[in-house]
């Protein structure tokens, strides 16, 4: 390997910048150049590719999103588009490229590698959703600003004696629902992975206020239905009026925490050290704060696992 590329692919994650850095100092540390791919996939099908010295990737550690800015490029889904890339990194003279991003990422650099090019993939996603990993960069940044924001609704909730409905983000995983309905104090927690019974909720909705709770946080993943839904639900059936909070975007921004940049850093440069060794086509991941990695293909047909431990302590707690 004389020259890897690096891309961010699919929704940002606050982090991203660090595993870039990371993934650049790294090789360069080893005598590798490095080139950036800008806009993920679109621009390496596009050949928007530039190469990053040490100091590109100075000031950025901080920072949320992507220098290397990201796309949803369905295009690349393609024969056409992923020949096209390989051509473009065949122009470049790029050896190895590291994908840092979701599940969807993945499925890019899975592609790529089942064409006979090394790609790692690094998980980067605030969802918390890729296979292998017990983490992925930016979920703890975007569980901090979920629970910054649950506490001030707290404030409100409180004075008013109100219940509030918190929609935050998980497409198909209740991971930021859960860790932050267990750190926040949320009294119900709506997730993907277990079917929603409004019964139940129903029941502590009610039990909470006969023993005189006064306000109560329920948090729901976007994946299983909107706020605005579950409150017509919730209305139907206790006749309790709530206010509803969509978090939306602002999940995905921000200056990443400290645990956000450590994990970042070990990955990315787990990434170069894959592809230095040319061991092409896995993806790197921690657990219990071990760095792992697996075949990529292998990996993305392992389930993504919700820490039931965490969901049933969740449950006890919020009583
Ligand atoms: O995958 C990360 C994520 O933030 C999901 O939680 C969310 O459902 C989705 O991206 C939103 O994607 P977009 O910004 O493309 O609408």
């Amino acid at each position: 390997m004389k020259r890897i590329g690096v891309l961010t692919s699919g929704g940002d994650a606050p982090g991203m910048n660090a595993a870039v850095r990371a993934v650049v100092r790294k090789a360069i540390y080893h005598g590798v150049e490095v080139y950036g791919v800008y806009q993920g996939y679109q621009g390496l099908i596009n050949g928007n590719i530039h190469q990053l010295e040490a100091g590109s990737v100075g000031d950025i550690i901080h920072r949320g999103g992507t220098i290397l800015r990201s796309a949803r490029c369905p295009e690349f889904k393609t024969q056409e588009g992923q020949q096209q890339a390989l051509k473009q990194l065949d122009k470049h003279n790029i050896d190895g490229l590291v994908v840092i991003g979701g599940d969807g990422s993945y499925r890019g650099a899975k592609a790529l590698t089942e064409r006979g090019y090394p790609c790692v993939g690094v998980p980067g996603t605030i969802d918390n959703d890729i296979p292998g990993t017990e983490f992925t960069i930016g979920f703890d940044t975007a569980l901090n600003t979920v629970i910054d924001a649950i506490d001030k609704i707290r404030d409100t909730a409180s004075s008013h004696e109100r219940t509030f409905i918190i929609e935050v983000m998980g497409r198909d995983a209740g991971d930021i629902a859960l860790w932050a309905g267990l750190s926040g104090g949320a009294e119900t927690i709506v997730i993907p992975e277990d079917p929603i019974d409004m019964e139940s909720m129903k029941e502590r909705l009610m039990k909470g206020l006969k023993r005189g709770k006064r306000h109560s946080i329920i948090i729901v993943a976007e994946g299983v239905m909107s706020g605005n839904e579950l409150a017509d639900k919730v209305k139907e059936m206790t006749g309790i009026e709530t206010r509803v909070s969509v978090l939306g975007h602002m999940q995905r921004g921000g200056s990443p925490t400290a645990r956000d940049r450590v994990l970042a850093s070990r990955l990315g440069a787990k990434a170069v050290e894959l592809l230095l060794a040319n061991k092409g086509g896995r993806a790197v991941g921690i657990e219990r704060n071990e760095l792992v990695d697996y075949d990529i293909i292998e990996a993305l047909s392992l389930p993504h696992k919700l820490d039931l431990d965490i969901y049933q302590l969740s449950k006890e707690l919020s009583i």
